[in-house]
């Protein structure tokens, strides 16, 4: 269906029409599913709209697995919640990119066959408590940073849903942190588990934004159309910015001898992740990425039921209003 879709569109994408549509978005209009977009439009909406959907799916993985293990009531019922709030954000996407003639079920299968793409991070695993603390800290601490400017970004279903799930995230983000917190202020050895899961996630996550821009495929595009709102680097750099003072109030050392201020640019400088991991991670050779994926399975075979079930309680509902009829 939306290969067929995408192929009708890309015939009607004549001049006069692209440069109505481009006037549009750059009179900062919000383009809503019964518009006219372009075929490349609605295409690249599809990829990352789905791709973050995914991303909040799978991200519930790492934490999921401290659940059962969280220290206290409290910090379970903490981690409980934020577990369920990403599956939240994962429907309110899946809802967004429905609009744009994609069903979920065909998502769900670009997933598992590997077209699709899910945020590199959460193909890392999660060792210890302080992972958690980490993981809210750093991960959503970098998702908002991404995910605030996607507030003002084209299209108008994106942008709404992402209003509420940077208020979320952001709540995320606080979870973690007083995680650190606690650990910090604990015994030394709760003190080195918070430095080294800082250590493991501290590259990682500056890979969340994406590629350096002279490799980032897409972004020039992407940003002419508002469907991103800032390079990669850009965001890379103010998440750095923001969080190395986090980490010294931490009392806590970046994982980076090159880090330091730079009185010039007013910015820190800081050295970049190793992008032949990045490209290995996102083709699939990650350290959890066979696992991630076989949940993924596992949980689409065990919910086939449901679904076929859904489809025939509506068709009964449905032969039964035709007979009313
Ligand atoms: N993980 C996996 N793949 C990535 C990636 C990452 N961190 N960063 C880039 N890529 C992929 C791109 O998808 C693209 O591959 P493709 O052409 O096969 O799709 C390729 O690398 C080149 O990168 P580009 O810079 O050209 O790609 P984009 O313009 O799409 O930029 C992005 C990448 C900045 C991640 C952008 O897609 C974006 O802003 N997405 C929306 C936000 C999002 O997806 N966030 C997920 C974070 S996790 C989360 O929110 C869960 C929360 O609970 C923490």
């Amino acid at each position: 269906m939306y290969a067929q879709m995408v192929k009708s569109e890309a015939t009607q994408d004549d001049p006069d029409m692209l440069a109505a549509f481009q006037a549009r978005v750059d009179a900062g209009e919000k383009i809503e599913p019964k518009d006219w977009m372009p075929a490349g439009y609605r295409k690249t909406l599809i990829r990352q709209i789905g791709q973050h959907a995914h991303s909040e799916i799978v991200g519930q993985l790492p934490e999921a697995n401290w659940i059962a293990r969280a220290p206290t009531l409290e910090r379970k019922a903490n981690l409980l919640a934020k577990v369920q709030d990403e599956a939240g954000h994962g429907l309110y996407l899946y809802c967004a990119v429905e609009t744009l003639g994609v069903s979920r079920d065909e998502l769900t299968e670009m997933l598992l066959d590997g077209r699709m793409k899910y945020s590199s991070i959460f193909n890392y695993p999660t060792l210890t408590w302080a992972d958690m603390g980490a993981v809210g800290w750093l991960v959503d601490g970098a998702a908002i940073m991404n995910q605030v400017p996607l507030q003002r970004t084209s299209y108008g279903p994106y942008a709404r849903s992402m209003v509420r799930i940077c208020k979320e995230e952001s709540f995320h983000q606080r979870q973690g942190f007083h995680v650190m917190m606690a650990m910090v202020k604990g015994s030394e050895a709760q003190k080195r588990m918070a430095q080294d899961a800082l250590n493991r996630f501290w590259y990682p996550a500056l890979m969340m934004f994406g590629p350096s821009d002279k490799d980032s495929v897409h972004s020039e595009q992407s940003m002419s159309w508002k469907i991103k709102m800032n390079t990669n680097d850009e965001l890379r750099q103010k998440f750095v910015d923001e969080t190395v003072p986090q980490a010294e109030y931490l009392g806590l050392t970046i994982p980076d001898e090159h880090m330091k201020w730079n009185e010039d640019t007013g910015h820190y400088d800081f050295t970049e992740p190793d992008w032949s991991e990045f490209f290995e991670v996102i083709q699939g050779n990650g350290p959890c990425n066979v696992d991630r994926i076989a949940a993924r399975q596992k949980a689409w075979d065990d919910g086939a039921w449901v679904r076929e079930a859904m489809v025939a309680h509506a068709e009964k509902k449905q032969s039964r209003k035709s007979a009313a009829e």
